[in-house]
This record gives structure tokens, C-alpha cells and sequence, in this order.
């Protein structure tokens, strides 16, 4: 019997992979125009880590870890994103001790046991950055426009920033109440998820997806309307700052974001070709976090982006070069192939692109798999070309044959010079 894939789990096939290595490549360049150094975090981490910081009653914690007991009885779990791991790293080497303002970005897998479905996995992978150590508004901004040149760089397909503050240790409180008062009052009309979780976390009733709940909910009240005057201050500053690059997020107020430690600037990016999972990224504000892990009381603000969900939203003209051999060499004939499998590796070894087939094969079905792999050089070599010391060449772009002798001595890179220019001059000149 076969063996298949865990639900949930996926494989990338070389296909789509390279559209994920272009995407990375496209972000790390990014990045560090940002001035962004890399942080790779692990796969596995405390289960209490992510207990308190992504917040006990959110739908991560209560349902979607990958929780197990390690042999000697601590509790484990598969980390299902990164910032919590990033800020338990920040503290653990006293980062702010080497940094005043730590910018980092990772890539990897995160997982966690949601009900699958289009651009829902339960392994899936995350482009993210975190800045630790500022408070202000203008790198909210800052982060924010980041974001949005990464969009444009991947050549996402109409995406767009939506943008809400979520207060802070001020103000949330008393918006919590009221937002409390109008669930108890409008009780009837939630649902059962809602209602349970009520009284633990009211904000959640704003991003309810039930439709009955949500038309209970329209005329609640929302934090923007309850903002303290910093808040507020902080909130239109960041606005500000992106209206003078052009950037105008749309404002979202029932936006809550699904992890517990947001404060103030939260944002979300939704964009085309997704379906009911829309949300191709996430962000905010974290600045009680450091604290809440044992660090000293810094700021935070970050975002992380869905690969898979990117890669369904990406133009399907975007910019992604698949690397084909540059040489495909065939041989013909045993001694032939001996001769190949000895330059190849030294072409390889000086940087070439080279493919060659299995042995055995007819010139016709070694030109066929040529073609197939995209090759721009056919490099013939038969017994003839073999006691010549030559090699057949044929330009796959040209589509013509010219016969070459090869000094295969030749460093690879200089072959493969010698044949671009080769390529260019006019047939009667080649020999
Ligand atoms: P998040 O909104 O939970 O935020 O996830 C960010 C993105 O990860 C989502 O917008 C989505 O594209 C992708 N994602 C989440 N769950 C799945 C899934 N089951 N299948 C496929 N893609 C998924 C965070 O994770 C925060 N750590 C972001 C952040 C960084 N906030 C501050 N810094």
C-alpha cells in the first residue's frame, strides 16, 4: 500500500518551488535594502511560551497546536508562528544589550491543526520581520512600507492594507467593557463560539465570521471611536506618514487580528485569486510582549506573510526565471559517455549549467529531452568528434548545427563564452 502525505502537509513540487526560491530571493534583497539581518528560530519550542504570549483564548491556543509531551514530560509544541519564538530569542541573549533596535526577518514553516482548505494548510510557511526596540510612530510607517514594496516586488494581485488601532493598556480596557455590555446585551444573537468566549475575549465578536452574529454585531462599538489621546495621536501619525509616500491604507476598525498581544497599529493585506481564506499577511504592534517573556520593557511591531497564500495571489506573469542547463551534453557511444561524464563534471565545476542523459540513448531522443530541459547548447559527441578531439554543436535558440573543435582543456566557462559568440556571428563564418 502507498504511503500519502498527513493531511494538511503539503509537498512543493519543482514547479511551484521556484516560484517559493524567487519570492525568498526577492524578499532577502528587500530586506536588506531595509537593512534587515536574518534570525532562524526553531521548529519546536515550550508549549508555555505560546500559551502566554499568543493569549489563552484565542483559536491558535485553545485548538490549533501541535502540542506533545517530550520523553521527559515537557510539554512541546510545533511552533505555530514566529514572533513569539523571536522575542523568547531577544530575551534569552539580551539582544537589546548588543542593539539598540533589533530588525530581523525569518522564513519557514509554522503549523497548526485548522480544517484545510484552499490556502489553508496546516503546515504552511511564513516570510516575516519583527523590530524590537521602537516605539514610534514612524516605524510603524516604516514597516508598513516595507510591506508594501515586498507586495509590489512578488507582483501580488490587488493587494491591499487594511489598518486598524487596537489601543493600549489605557484605553483597551474601557472599550473592552463596553464592547462586553453590548455582547451581554446582545446575547441572543451570537453564536455558540462567541457566546462561550464572551466574557474571556469580547474583541473576538468582531471578526466573527457567522453571518446571523456578525448582523448582531454591526452597530457594536469599535476601538477607534474609544482611542486614548496617544493612541490616537500615534495612530494618525502613522496615517500621516504614509500619505506622504503615496499610501493609504484602508482603515478597518472590526479588524482584531487572531493573537492576543497587539497593541495600537494592526493591519492585515488581503489581496485577489484567494478565496474565503483572503489574508495573505498580518501584523501589529506588540509592545508588552519582551516583558510578558522576561525581558526588559521594549516595543515591538512586525508582520509575516503566507507562501502559499502568496503564490496563489501572484501574478501569473511574474518574473520567475527558471535556471535551465546552459550545455546539454550528448554522447554517443560508450566511450563517448566516458569522455562526457569526465568534462561535464569539469564544466560543473568551473559553473556551467550542464545536463546530460543516460547512456545508451539516440541522438533523436537526447535532442528531444534537450529541448524539454530547455538547454541552449547541444554538445554532440560521437565517436567521430571523439577521434577529433570536436565537438557538434547545436544552437537550440538558432536552430542550427555547427561543428567546433574543442580544446577540452578549456576551462567551461570559456568554452561557453567561446559559443555565445559563435552564436552571434554569421553561419559562413563558423567552422
Ligand atoms: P497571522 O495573521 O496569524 O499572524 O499569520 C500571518 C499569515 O500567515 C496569514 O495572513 C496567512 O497568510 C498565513 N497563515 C496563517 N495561518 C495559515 C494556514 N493555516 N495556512 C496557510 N497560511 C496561513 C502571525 O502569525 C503573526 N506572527 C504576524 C506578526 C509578526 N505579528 C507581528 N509580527
Amino acid at each position: 500500500m502507498k504511503i500519502t502525505s498527513v493531511k494538511g502537509f503539503h509537498d512543493v513540487l519543482p514547479d511551484e518551488s521556484i516560484r517559493w526560491t524567487w519570492m525568498e530571493q526577492q524578499a532577502r534583497q528587500l530586506f536588506a535594502r531595509y537593512n534587515f539581518s536574518e534570525i532562524r528560530i526553531p521548529v519546536v519550542e515550550r508549549t508555555e511560551l505560546f500559551a502566554r504570549s499568543i493569549g489563552e483564548t484565542t483559536d491558535i491556543v485553545e485548538k490549533e497546536m501541535y502540542t506533545f509531551d517530550d520523553r521527559d514530560g515537557s510539554s512541546l509544541t510545533l511552533r505555530p508562528e514566529g514572533t513569539a519564538s523571536i522575542v523568547r530569542a531577544y530575551v534569552e541573549h539580551a539582544l537589546h544589550t548588543r542593539e539598540p533596535v533589533s530588525k530581523l526577518f525569518y522564513l519557514g514553516p509554522m503549523f497548526r491543526r485548522e480544517r484545510p482548505q484552499k490556502g489553508r494548510l496546516r503546515e504552511f510557511s511564513q516570510i516575516g520581520v519583527e523590530v524590537i526596540g521602537r516605539d514610534d510612530a514612524a516605524i510603524d510607517a516604516e514597516v508598513l512600507l516595507l510591506l508594501h514594496d515586498l507586495l509590489q516586488a512578488l507582483e501580488i494581485r490587488g493587494p491591499q492594507i487594511e489598518l486598524n488601532s487596537l489601543g493600549d493598556t489605557t484605553c483597551r480596557p474601557a472599550y473592552r467593557a463596553a464592547l462586553l455590555a453590548f455582547g451581554e446585551a446582545h446575547r441572543a444573537g451570537l453564536c455558540e463560539n462567541c457566546t462561550r468566549r464572551l466574557e474571556r475575549n469580547p474583541l473576538r465578536l468582531l471578526d466573527c465570521k457567522d453571518p446571523d452574529c456578525r448582523a448582531t454585531t454591526a452597530s457594536a462599538p469599535v476601538m477607534l471611536d474609544h482611542l486614548c489621546a496617544p493612541c490616537r495621536a500615534h495612530f494618525d501619525a502613522v496615517q500621516a506618514a504614509l500619505a506622504r509616500e503615496g499610501i493609504r491604507p484602508r482603515l478597518n476598525p472590526r479588524m482584531v487580528r487572531g493573537l492576543d498581544y497587539y497593541v495600537r497599529t494592526a493591519f492585515e493585506v488581503v489581496a485577489e485569486g484567494l478565496g474565503a481564506q483572503n489574508a495573505v499577511g498580518g501584523g501589529g504592534r506588540y509592545d508588552g510582549l519582551v516583558k510578558a517573556l522576561g525581558g526588559p520593557d521594549t516595543p515591538g511591531i512586525g508582520f509575516a506573510l503566507g507562501v502559499e497564500r502568496l503564490v496563489l495571489a501572484m501574478a501569473d506573469h511574474a518574473a520567475v526565471q527558471p535556471l535551465a542547463p546552459e550545455v546539454f551534453l550528448a554522447p554517443l557511444g560508450a566511450a563517448a559517455e566516458a569522455e562526457a561524464m569526465h568534462l561535464a563534471h569539469r564544466w560543473r565545476r568551473d559553473g556551467v549549467r550542464v545536463e546530460m542523459p543516460a547512456g545508451g540513448k539516440s541522438l533523436k531522443s537526447q535532442m528531444r529531452l534537450a529541448d524539454k530541459a530547455g538547454a541552449r547548447y547541444v554538445l554532440i559527441l560521437g565517436e567521430d568528434e571523439l577521434a577529433a578531439q570536436a565537438l557538434t554543436v547545436r544552437d537550440m535558440a538558432a536552430k542550427r548545427d555547427f561543428t567546433r573543435a574543442v580544446d577540452v582543456s578549456s576551462a567551461g566557462r570559456a568554452l561557453l563564452d567561446a559559443l555565445t559568440q559563435l552564436s552571434h556571428q554569421p553561419v559562413e563564418q563558423r567552422a
